[in-house]
């Protein structure tokens, strides 16, 4: 077991390349499936989302050459498509092996996905899409069994905006037979990266990145080679990381509209954002002001960054109420953030943040991913040293987290359990 020993305080200033988008390369790595020749994806992160993902299309008989930054996936040999248990739990978008697998070989058995524990996280909506496809959806003690002797195109409105259900149904239909569409579609630019992708594949989708997508199902596609778009996730980490400790940085490789929402929200605190092409340079303050928050799909405030923001927050005047519409008990990390010296109150699907309350150094455990980068990014402005445990939820989603922080001038060690005490 590993921990991260943090020494706050330091205000970071450099220079910090982003890596490949991870909510892309989870869903890239399954498309792969439906080509009938080598695909290459360049840009990937390595991530233990990333390392489970190739294992999986291993197990089921794929060849898988992972180099560096990139991947050559060979789906052909694939004589698999039984997988109920083990690995398909340790990540949430096991689930695109329903849509993957369908799509390519009318079949698919496999397990429920696990990930991160933000509370229910249904998934009734890949269901319909595939049943409205023509197939046939079986949930067989946690083992989704999901068939179609034939896919045919079908018009699938979403009753919720859902990246998972966007995704899934994109990869189901792209060989079914006839026309698609997706209505109340999720917009999210690893939902146009997947098009993308699909479509040098030899897919014909349009629409990708509005709300209604159109699928016009193809008998062959093909291999391609592919290059992943940055992760505005990682991004706005390191963005908010910049912003809390006053520090001044440019996050380089990043898409600045992407980043817009984030921006947008940290400029209404006080920090001072400067936009290049492929750059954002952020320049810390000592004083911020307090806002308000609400996380909705895209364009709107991601709430994979809430967490993160909420530790910025301890740092604004005034009181700040971050909610969460998307998921209603995202506020695990709360709790160890008050243990620092936050005071936030959780009312409903809200987080009431009251500032300025300077954190204290402490024992702290992530409790899921987005958790561990909020507490990270406490440890960083923390008085003393912090410990943070639970370093198998932030190595699913951070590239070389300890290297690019220490990078930018942050006091930050992985050790071993037992090696810091001695
Ligand atoms: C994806 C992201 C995750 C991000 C989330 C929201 C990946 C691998 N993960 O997760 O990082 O936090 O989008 O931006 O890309 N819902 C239903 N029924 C369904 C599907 C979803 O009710 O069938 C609900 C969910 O509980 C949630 C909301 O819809 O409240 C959005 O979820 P969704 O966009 O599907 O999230 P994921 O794709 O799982």
């Amino acid at each position: 077991m590993e921990k991260l020993l943090i020494q706050g305080g330091t205000p970071l200033q450099g220079r910090v390349g982003i890596s490949g988008a991870k909510n892309s390369a989870v869903a890239l790595i399954p498309a792969a499936i439906l080509a009938d020749g080598p695909v290459v994806i360049e840009n990937l992160p390595h991530i233990q989302d990333v390392e489970i993902y190739v294992n999986l299309l291993k197990d089921m008989g794929a060849s898988v050459l992972f180099e560096d930054d990139w991947m050559e996936i060979d789906a052909r040999p694939i004589h698999k498509t039984f997988m109920p248990n083990g690995k398909v739990k340790k990540l949430r978008a096991s689930y695109y092996l329903w849509g993957a697998l369908l799509g390519k070989f009318g079949e698919a058995q496999i397990g429920l996905p696990g990930g991160c524990d933000l509370g229910p996280r249904p998934v009734d909506l890949h269901i319909k899409g595939f049943e409205a496809l023509g197939a046939t959806v079986e949930n067989c003690k946690g083992v989704m069994i999901v068939r179609a002797k034939k896919l045919r195109g079908a018009r699938i409105y979403l009753d919720l905006v859902s990246v998972g259900a966007t995704i899934n149904i994109m990869l189901a239909a792209v060989r079914a037979e006839g026309i698609t569409t997706i209505e109340n579609a999720a917009r999210e630019p690893e939902i146009v990266d997947v098009a993308t992708l699909l479509n040098n594949m030899g897919a014909r989708i349009s629409g990708a990145g509005t709300d209604v997508i159109r699928i016009q199902g193809v008998d062959i596609l093909r291999g391609c080679r592919h290059t992943i778009i940055p992760d505005r996730i990682e991004a706005g980490t390191y963005m908010i990381a910049a912003a809390a400790t006053g520090g001044d940085v440019v996050v380089e490789n990043v898409i600045a509209k992407h980043m817009e929402p984030v921006s947008a929200k940290l400029r209404e605190l006080g920090v001072e954002i400067i936009e290049g092409d492929d750059a954002i340079r952020i320049i810390g303050k000592k004083e911020y002001k307090a806002v308000d928050v609400k996380t909705s799909p895209y364009p709107g405030f991601p709430t994979d960054l809430q967490q993160p923001m909420t530790t910025l927050l301890t740092l604004a005047e005034g009181t700040s109420i971050v909610t969460d519409n998307i998921y209603s008990s995202r506020f695990r990390h709360s709790d160890e953030l008050r243990r620092m010296g936050a005071a936030i109150k959780i009312e409903g699907r809200s987080a009431v943040v009251e500032g300025v309350t300077p954190l204290t150094g402490a024992k702290a455990m992530a409790s899921d991913l987005r958790a561990g980068a909020a507490l990270v990014i406490a440890g960083l402005i923390a008085k003393g040293n912090t410990e943070v445990e639970g370093l198998e939820h932030i190595d699913r989603g951070y590239e070389n987290l300890v290297q690019k922080l220490s990078n930018l001038g942050a006091k930050v060690e992985r050790v071993t359990l037992g090696e810091a005490e001695q």
